[in-house]
């Protein structure tokens, strides 16, 4: 088992313990980053760090230093040896008590890796019945609050497809569970604005300062127009949709294959 950094040690996994009274088992309370291992080196690291400070910022945590975090994430990488992986690097509101007033404690800091498959080709998506919330508290913040992805992932699964697309409140497209959405409608490139409430993808930004992309609020009909449509994360990169509601899609389409021309060169170079 590769070895796991909690709080300044590498450890074993079995020894890597977290107290029953951490606050972001207690409550969701904390902030992540999932990043890829590329050729056996974390990818886009830099960019991964600042979204993370900028997820603790919104919800008022103290994260560690970004020097810190990559001196442990290299840590965990160099022992694990991987070619291909995902670190999860998280970090909670530390000890407090057992509801949602937060106590004056150290941050828990827990970075972890695993070995990944390579992505399936392609992936069948569906529209879940439950809004992204784009006007709460955690909008466009990276929190450990997950259920509602686990929730909508779990509903896509029963209907047979990999992945859960959310509409924001106001009926609009906003992101996957884990993912950020591009659509190719007549010829043109769309995605999301953050304005909608999707997080600030690291792939998303990459995909964006290569192609040429068009920011734009998509109602939910708009789906219904798109030719092609594409999912990106960290650990997807660019990921064609071959079937959105049981609708199928021509896939790769060709702003697809661009996209993911653009984003295979990045990673070639090694540059992010
Ligand atoms: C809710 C959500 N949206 C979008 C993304 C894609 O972001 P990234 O490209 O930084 O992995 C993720 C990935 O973790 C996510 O959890």
């Amino acid at each position: 088992m590769p070895l796991v950094y909690l709080n300044g040690e590498l450890v074993e996994e079995a020894d890597a313990k977290i107290s029953v009274f951490d606050h972001g088992l207690v409550t969701g309370d904390g902030v992540f980053e999932s990043v890829v291992v590329r050729r056996g080196r974390p990818f886009a690291l830099r960019r991964h760090l600042a979204r993370l400070g900028r997820s603790a910022a919104a919800i008022g945590l103290e994260a560690p230093p970004s020097q810190e975090l990559a001196a442990a994430v290299e840590d965990v990488v160099a022992a694990a040896g991987f070619e291909f992986g995902k670190i999860r690097l998280t970090v909670t509101g530390g000890l407090g008590p057992l509801g949602s007033g937060r106590a004056k404690s150290c941050p828990t800091v827990v970075v972890a890796v695993e070995q990944l498959a390579e992505p399936s080709p392609s992936v069948a998506v569906v529209v879940v019945p439950w809004a992204r919330n784009d006007k709460g508290a955690l909008s466009g913040a990276k929190t450990i609050s997950y259920a509602e992805n686990v929730v909508a992932l779990a509903y896509a699964r029963e209907k047979g497809a990999e992945e859960a697309l959310f509409l924001n409140t106001a009926g609009e497209l906003c992101e996957g569970s884990g993912t950020n959405v591009f659509l190719g409608i007549e010829g043109e490139l769309v995605t999301p604005p953050l304005s909608a409430g999707c997080l600030a993808g690291v792939t998303r930004s990459l995909v964006m300062e290569s192609v040429a992309v068009t920011e734009r609020r998509l109602p939910r009909r708009e789906l219904e127009r798109a030719e092609e449509l594409f999912l990106t994360s960290t650990t997807r990169g660019v990921h064609p949709v071959r079937e959105i509601d049981g609708r199928p899609l021509s896939w790769p389409g060709p702003l697809t294959s661009q996209a993911a021309r653009a984003f295979g060169a990045l990673i070639r170079a090694g540059q992010a």
